[in-house]
């Protein structure tokens, strides 16, 4: 059975439609560890996620559960603190929630950034990567129950992603910025635990540059519904097995932490650069 969105979301989508103070032009959504981007710009408005009716709550640490509505070089972003996994338990018509709002919100753009282990021998913890592929194939069974039968004109905006707009713009800002930018291919792993050392064997023989647990569903159904979707990931840690040092969700969380200032100075850049 395919859910129905605007039947299940209906009073949220009101509230938020209600007392939203514009439309979004672009739509961020941080990642582990990233949040703090939201506290740099000039906040307009912010929910709380846990007041909307039938928004997830975050179970975990780093994940801060609010919306905001902010300026920034005179666009209008959406906002998301905290984002909704799979491996919290959530339905995947749960975690694409903060695409569905932005949607309904006519937002145009869709940034999307994640805390990623490095599969690329040659990517170190504190890199950004910017993904010019995505491997879902462990989620192919979800998103068909997301979207269906998939519309033709759906099935068009999906070849699009990512958005080679986008990710112009972000290596061109990147570039400027003076900023070290990788490209790869980010692979989606379901959890709910980090990968083991021979998982990840398998991503590396299939040429994956970064693992991670979020952004692939998203990405898909924003491009499916013709959002420009790009993705930067923040390589935290070398993935299981590559690293001498066993995974945490500490170690993930610290070097987001380190690496966030010029997470922020990258994003402001490329908000900057979109027309
Ligand atoms: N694997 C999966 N998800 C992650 C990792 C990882 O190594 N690091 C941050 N998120």
């Amino acid at each position: 059975m395919v859910m129905n969105l605007n039947f299940r979301y209906k009073e949220l989508i009101e509230i938020v439609e209600k007392q939203s103070p514009f439309n979004p032009d672009i739509t961020l959504i941080l990642g582990s560890g990233l949040g703090n981007f939201a506290k740099s710009i000039s906040i307009k408005k912010t929910f709380s996620t846990n007041d909307l009716p039938g928004y997830p709550p975050s179970t975990i640490i780093g994940h801060e559960g609010k919306m905001h509505f902010a300026e920034y070089a005179g666009k209008k972003l959406l906002i998301f603190q905290g984002r909704i996994h799979l491996y919290e338990g959530y339905k995947i018509w749960e975690c694409i929630l903060p695409v569905f709002i932005s949607y309904k919100l006519h937002t145009k753009y869709l940034l999307l950034t994640n805390a990623a282990g490095g599969v690329n021998k040659n990517f170190s913890p504190g890199n950004f990567m910017i993904a010019n592929s995505f491997n879902g194939l462990f989620i192919k069974n979800e998103l068909t129950k997301l979207i269906g039968i998939a519309s033709l004109e759906g099935k068009n905006n999906f070849l699009k992603l990512p958005s080679s707009t986008l990710n112009s713009l972000i290596k061109k800002a990147a570039y400027e910025e003076n900023i070290d930018l990788k490209e790869g291919v980010y692979w989606y792993i379901k959890g709910p635990s980090y990968e083991t050392p021979a998982e990840i064997n398998m991503i590396k023989k299939f040429n994956g540059d970064a693992t991670g647990m979020s952004t692939v569903h998203e990405a898909v159904y924003a491009a499916y519904n013709g959002i420009e979707t790009a993705a930067i990931s923040c390589i935290t840690n070398l993935a299981a097995g590559i690293s001498p040092v066993k995974l945490s969700h500490e170690e993930v969380t610290s070097t987001a932490r380190l690496a966030e200032k010029k997470l922020e100075i990258l994003l402001k850049h490329t908000i900057t650069l979109i027309e």
